[in-house]
């Protein structure tokens, strides 16, 4: 499709680097690599992926090494927790060297200034995997994980309560491509930034979704399809833990707060929970809650995104033969 050829050799730092049809395109990408993972375990043959991460990760850095090595490809992770890239060589130069060695390149960094740079430099396609200000790896997966429940993402009910940073910006921006009703729940102070909140705005008034703000928590979730939370210490913020706490205490998912969400509804989080912190054990562990379909979508989501950025989704059908 158009799409996908547009995708090819891209980065993806932010999910407002994507066209409506784009995003719509690495979901169905998503489902068909999901349905028949066999079809693509050739479509990355010999692809190299780095992976380098400043802060810690399990599934982020699990589902991209799977994702990889079941199409053929291979996966280096670089731990950089020690220290923070662009410390010992500029970020122009880090970059100039990955592209000669590698055909894609994973960053999970502090600054989102890091991947944008490195982008800017690579010639080989850049994704997020997660900064402070994004994790579009995440709300792909988030979204994919709502059309297998709801059908389609167009006028659902998507309400996220907590901290509105990376994965607030990351779901906020996609839902409004999908022309979803967006409501996002901070306390003061911890509202999005401004101008993912203007991208977003822009977006819904393509596609028909919308984007709404409050501090009730209560009012947010009465009647949401789906209810979202996220930590609200994130990593790198450990030091703000006892100013945090008592301010995010209102906006914790609980079986009081769900019991205003639709009856159907569906309890969702990024993960890693601070359980009995953002959400109770009650909610997450009860049978509303799809968080591990998100955690396992995550893998057939990003085996989409790299197809698409690589240009390799050569789907070889298991009948054909090989
Ligand atoms: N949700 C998520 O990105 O998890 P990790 O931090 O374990 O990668
Ligand atoms: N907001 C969290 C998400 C972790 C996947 C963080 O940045 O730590």
């Amino acid at each position: 499709t158009e799409a996908a050829k547009a995708l090819r050799g891209r980065d993806l730092t932010s999910i407002s680097d994507l066209s409506v049809q784009e995003l719509a395109a690495i979901l169905e990408l998503a489902h068909a690599v999901k349905g028949r993972p066999e079809d693509f375990r050739h479509a990355l043959d010999a692809k190299q992926m780095v992976l380098i991460f400043e802060k810690a990760s399990l599934r982020t850095r699990l589902t991209f090494e799977t994702a990889i090595n079941t199409c053929g490809g291979n996966a280096i992770f670089v731990d950089q927790t020690q220290s923070v890239l662009g410390e010992r060589e500029s970020l122009a130069d880090v970059a100039h060297n990955l592209e000669r060695w590698v055909d894609v390149i994973v960053l999970r960094t502090y600054a989102h200034e890091t991947v944008t740079e490195i982008g800017e430099n690579a010639k080989v396609p850049v994704i997020n995997a997660l900064s402070d200000y994004e994790h579009p790896c995440q709300a792909i997966a988030d979204f994919c994980t709502l059309e297998e429940r709801f059908g389609s993402c167009e006028g659902l009910k998507f309400t996220y309560v907590g901290d509105g940073n990376n994965v607030c910006h990351s779901l906020m921006l996609a839902g409004a491509l999908l022309g979803a009703h967006v409501t996002v729940a901070t306390p003061k102070g911890y509202e999005p930034e401004l101008d993912v909140i203007h991208k977003a705005i822009a977006f819904a008034e393509q596609t028909g979704g919308s984007i709404q703000l409050m501090h009730d928590p209560v009012r947010a979730v009465t009647g949401a399809d789906a209810v979202y939370t996220d930590v609200c210490i994130s990593m790198g913020q450990e030091n703000e833990a006892t100013k945090r706490t008592p301010i995010f205490r209102p906006y914790q998912v609980n079986e009081d707060l769900m019991k205003h969400a639709a009856e159907h509804s569906v309890f969702m989080h990024c993960l890693p929970a601070h359980r009995g912190q953002e959400v109770t054990d009650a909610v997450i562990d009860s049978a509303q809650s799809i968080v591990f379909d998100q955690a396992e979508n995550r893998l057939h989501a990003q085996k989409a995104l790299l197809l698409m950025l690589l240009g390799g989704a050569k789907r070889i059908p298991r009948d054909r033969g090989m």
